[in-house]
């Protein structure tokens, strides 16, 4: 059978694809492959960063969702999902302008939408917060959120209304007054959306049609037999309410994303694929206990091209952290693993893992709060593994990976107490393979 083959077969019915760390675990790629009938993008906004890269090259996307690369497929950005319209716009356009035969767009009518202001409030927040900083992505998403959760801004179903013009320079006109309450530049933010509202409007005439009850739209598919595929942004560890808050972002990247955006149950749900790198990640402010300060961190960053592709800032690196992997994989309701880039480990002598955290006299080899406070105290506790010192990124089943390899994910495996189903070794989508 070939990896498509096996994919079709494997992404059947309603799954979903989150990551069980800080993110950038490669879920752009393993929704690329999945990719059957639906793809819903469920949380976030255009702080994520997917990377694909396939046969008509490579792409970083940051809201338009990764199944977009097949005709076939049916791409919906959910009601979850804090939208920059023209973010998505600017997007899509470079997408059409390369030829390639594209999925057809739903956006959510019910999504938040960002806009100038949100952007601009956010900065003014980290810039004061000073130390005390969140290092977002300053793409406005906790501003958008914030808002939505304060049941005031507009949503993308505005855009539909034929009082739109007079609806947004209203919205406008009260979040210049927060802005200047705040101490920030009101005429610069009067200037940003006249800008913003005229590229808007040139917008419209793509963006009207895609904009609908999607959740509506999503309920009748999935009824009629449909494979519905989640697409998760960010990973579980900075989730709002289970991650280490306030270094968290302001959405749920696990199970609970999925829901929000489709309406579907826990037990409609068939499959919840979390994507793990064998080494952590982490971008912006907030505790990471096996952070690596020295030249294996840096060889887990070059190697690893471990950058944001969002706001290409460095991803700290470490060594693979058990306790919050473990935590991240069961708050987000996974139920197997695909396991990526396990090639960057091919050159390391040796391979540490934290299998517990210490603190003071206790050991916790799981946790059940990722508590800000309990995370910055604790010391990990490694056990050292031999490395394979032997190149796996031409390699495409299990059995030939080198032994020390297969222990190493077997021992992962064991730890984190779910299935390793997917492996890669590589950023191409043929670099997959089944276990
Ligand atoms: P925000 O989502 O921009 O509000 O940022 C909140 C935190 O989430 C910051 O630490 C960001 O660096 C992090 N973050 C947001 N989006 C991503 C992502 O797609 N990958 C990894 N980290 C992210």
């Amino acid at each position: 059978m070939t990896l498509e083959e096996q994919a079709k077969d494997y992404f059947k019915g309603v799954v979903y694809v989150t990551d069980s760390q800080w993110g950038d675990g490669g879920k752009g790629k393993i929704v690329d492959l999945g990719a059957r009938d639906v793809v819903v993008k469920t949380n976030g906004g255009d702080n994520s960063g997917h990377t694909v890269c396939n046969k008509y090259g490579d792409f970083a996307l940051h809201l338009v969702p990764a199944g977009i690369f097949n005709p076939d497929v049916l791409c919906i950005v959910g009601s979850g999902v804090v939208v920059n319209p023209l973010q998505f716009f600017n997007e899509y356009q470079a997408l059409l302008a390369k030829n390639i035969p594209l999925a057809k767009c739903q956006l959510a009518e019910d999504a938040q939408m960002i806009l100038p202001w949100h952007k601009m409030r956010e900065n003014l927040k980290e810039v004061a917060r000073g130390e005390g900083k969140i290092g977002t992505t300053g793409k406005g998403i906790g501003y958008a959120y914030a808002d939505w959760t304060e049941r005031v801004g507009l949503q993308l179903g505005n855009l539909k209304k034929t009082n739109f013009e007079e609806l947004f320079w209203k919205e406008c006109s009260y979040q210049s007054r927060l802005v200047q309450a705040m101490g920030g530049n009101s005429s610069q933010l009067w200037d940003e959306a006249g800008k913003f509202f005229v590229d808007l409007k040139s917008a419209k005439e793509t963006l009207l049609p895609m904009i609908t009850d999607t959740k509506s739209n999503l309920g009748r598919l999935k009824q009629n037999g449909y494979s519905i595929l989640g697409e998760a942004g960010q990973g579980a560890l900075l989730d709002l309410d289970f991650g280490s808050w306030p270094y968290v972002t302001s959405s749920h990247p696990g199970m609970i994303g999925f829901m929000i955006s489709t309406g579907f149950s826990p037990r409609e749900i068939d499959k919840v694929i979390a994507v793990m790198k064998p080494y952590m990640t982490r971008i912006g402010e907030g505790p990471m206990p096996t952070e690596l300060n020295d030249d294996f961190g840096q060889q887990l960053h070059d190697i690893g091209k471990e950058k944001g592709v969002t706001t290409g800032r460095d991803r700290r690196c470490g060594w693979f952290d058990v306790p919050a992997t473990e935590y991240g994989a069961r708050t987000s309701g996974a139920t197997e693993i695909a396991l990526t880039k396990l090639d960057v480990l091919d050159d390391f002598d040796q391979i540490k893992v934290c299998v517990a955290y210490r603190i003071e006299n206790g050991m916790y080899p799981r946790i059940y709060h990722m508590r800000n406070e309990f995370m910055q105290k604790v010391e990990p506790v490694y056990e050292v593994l031999p490395g394979w010192k032997k190149s796996t990124k031409e390699i495409r089943n299990f059995a030939d990976l080198p032994e020390n390899a297969r222990n190493y994910v077997n021992f992962l495996q064991a730890k984190i107490d779910l299935p390793i189903n997917l492996i890669s070794v590589g950023p191409h989508r043929d670099a997959t393979f089944f276990r």
